[in-house]
């Protein structure tokens, strides 16, 4: 997969050089190109936000940097139609769903907004325009961010450890909390390992059993206990059926 980020703090993603989602760039498995939206401006400031029209507080990102940043990574390559991700705190709530669902996109582009955010005309061209495969308004949460930088960070990093082979374990991402597959959205239980006691605790009697039956059931149970005492919201839906939210 392949992944773009257009931001005024390319800094901001040295992360994604560590850990998982550095070994799967070092390997192929993603492709990761971070962009200095700056670099798109003319004026001698680097000029990316100006005034809101109508008035009001905050500054308003440009379109002009910002079409010339996207349309000039679409051009580096013409056989594959990006997605835009544009991460907004009124965007739809992002997901577990939604980073399964993501995980077929071959390109996604993320732009990063700051301030009061983007030019609602740039999310308008790029939903009409052919050689873009669509524009996804999202949020990570109900919670307002300095800017798309982290929420884009989380996104990235959902997304890219459901690739195959990112994550050597194929099951512990299967078993993740709220992982499709299962009846009920579930948060996972709790987990255990060496020493068998500490500081009096032990380790509950069944997960010692070797009993794969027993310790299967036992973690279900776990599970939506857990699910019942944390996340009562999800607990609710899965009793009157309900499949979380609106899809992105
Ligand atoms: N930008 C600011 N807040 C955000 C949020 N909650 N999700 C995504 N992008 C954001």
């Amino acid at each position: 997969m392949r992944i773009d980020v257009v931001t005024i703090f390319p800094d901001y993603f040295t992360p994604l050089a560590l850990s998982l989602l550095g070994k799967a760039s070092a390997t192929g498995l993603i492709e990761v190109r971070v962009h200095d939206l700056r670099a798109f401006t003319h004026d001698r400031h680097n000029t990316v936000d100006d005034t809101p029209y109508g008035g009001g507080p905050g500054m308003v990102m440009g379109p002009q940097p910002w079409g010339e940043a996207l349309d000039s990574i679409a051009a580096t390559n013409k056989d594959v139609r990006p997605v835009l991700v544009v991460p907004t705190p009124s965007g739809a709530v992002f997901d577990q769903g939604a980073a399964q669902a993501w995980t077929t996109d071959p390109w996604l582009v993320f732009a990063c907004g700051r301030y009061e955010g983007i030019d609602a005309r740039v999310a308008q061209h790029y939903v009409a325009a052919s050689d873009w495969a669509g524009v996804r308004e999202v949020g990570i949460g109900d919670y307002v961010l300095a800017g798309g930088e982290a929420a884009t960070l989380v996104m990235v990093e959902a997304v890219a450890r459901l690739l195959p082979g990112v994550v050597g374990n194929e099951s512990s991402v299967t078993d993740d909390s709220f992982a499709a597959g299962s009846m009920a959205q579930l948060v996972e239980g709790p987990v255990y390992t060496k020493p068998q006691e500490w500081r009096g605790l032990p380790v509950p009697e069944v997960l010692l059993s070797g009993h794969h039956g027993q310790i299967a059931d036992w973690r279900a149970g776990q599970a939506r206990l857990r699910t019942a005492q944390m996340r009562p919201d999800l607990a609710a839906e899965s009793a009157t059926g309900q499949q979380g939210g609106r899809q992105v």
